[in-house]
């Protein structure tokens, strides 16, 4: 099939446009919102997909969509890790950077309770999504998610992110639907949000059995891989569907370079991922264990 002008250049290079608006979600991490609106028609992006951020002068590395609205204002948010996202977290609003995207795959919705899990800049990844799962609960019953649960971890109260947003998004009278971990219990349960998974889990398979209901879990999890590889482990053992969204270096973010590829099947993080089912990472002989560098060569997380 041709491929029109407009994708092509959706694809291939950055659109620039200026920084509308940041706002700090804690003392690491910021919030950047920009127009984008490279072809005439409104863009869709699914919770899950990212976009290649160019920071002019230093580097272009990916990041989740967190927000696109109807007129295209799209949010990304900054956790300071290195060169390219220092110098983008240094940018004032009216600075350009370029866009380019969206690249990936999504969460897939499943029925039953979803319960979500966002590690640190994780839930950067994840927070689009409890809002899908919000709506679906609400409007769309043909979807049959009837509950949403969040667990957010990090590492210290100041470093949780989105809080507010997210009591606002899942508050309820009668179940607790949002759960904060801070590994030195200066906020929440003391302790690994893996922990506090574990124990959600147990729970809601008491529940159903106690009340004979069945309503399937499926977790969807983004986070530090070390926190994501429990996540699996946790779930296949417990025998339930898990979505995990992958974190690697990429360069051309839609399958040309090969930089994202994990072992020993080839799987390509920007292509076929960043959302992986479990199944498919207890394959895959580096989750968990390996990244690579810039040049391809692993090296151990
Ligand atoms: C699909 C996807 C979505 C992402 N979404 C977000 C997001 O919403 N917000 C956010 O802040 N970050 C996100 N990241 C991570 C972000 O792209 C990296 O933090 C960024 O590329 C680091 O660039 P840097 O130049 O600042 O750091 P560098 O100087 O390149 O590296 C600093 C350190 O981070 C490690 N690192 C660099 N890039 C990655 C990477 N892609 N994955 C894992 N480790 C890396 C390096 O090994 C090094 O230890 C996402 C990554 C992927 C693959
Ligand atoms: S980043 Fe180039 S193939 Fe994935």
């Amino acid at each position: 099939m041709p491929v029109t002008p407009h994708r092509d250049y959706r694809l291939n290079r950055p659109y620039q446009t200026p920084i509308l608006e940041i706002s700090d979600e804690s003392p690491r991490v910021k919030t950047f919102r920009v127009k984008y609106d490279p072809i005439p028609e409104p863009i869709q992006i699914k919770p899950g997909q990212f976009v290649m951020v160019w920071v002019p002068g230093i580097d272009e590395i990916p990041m989740s969509v967190v927000q696109i609205t109807e007129d295209g204002i799209l949010s990304i948010s900054v956790a300071i890790v290195g060169d390219a996202t220092r110098a983008l977290s240094q940018l004032l609003v009216g600075d350009n950077i370029g866009i380019r995207g969206p690249y990936g795959n999504w969460y897939e919705p499943r029925k039953g309770t979803a319960v979500i899990l966002g590690g640190g800049i994780g839930m950067a990844s994840v927070l689009p999504f409890v809002y899908e799962c919000k709506n679906l609960e609400k409007h769309d019953s043909d979807s049959q998610i009837d509950r949403v649960i969040c667990i957010e971890g990090a590492q210290s109260a100041s470093q949780l992110i989105y809080t507010e947003e997210l009591k606002q998004l899942l508050k309820s009278e009668s179940t607790e639907n949002l759960y904060l971990c801070t590994d030195d219990g200066s906020l929440g349960f003391k302790g690994f949000a893996t922990v506090k998974l574990e124990e959600i889990i147990q729970n809601l398979m008491q529940f159903s059995l106690d009340q004979s209901v069945s309503s399937p879990i499926t977790v969807y999890a983004c986070g530090p891989e070390i926190m994501l590889k429990k996540v699996v482990d946790i779930c296949l053992e417990h025998n339930i569907e898990v979505q995990i969204s992958l974190e690697r270096m990429m360069r051309c973010g839609f399958g040309l370079c090969g930089l994202c590829a994990l072992e020993p099947m080839g799987l390509l993080v920007c292509r076929d991922g960043p959302i992986f089912r479990g199944e498919t990472l207890v394959d895959c002989t580096d989750f968990g264990k390996f990244h690579r560098d810039l040049s391809g060569k692993p090296y151990s997380i």
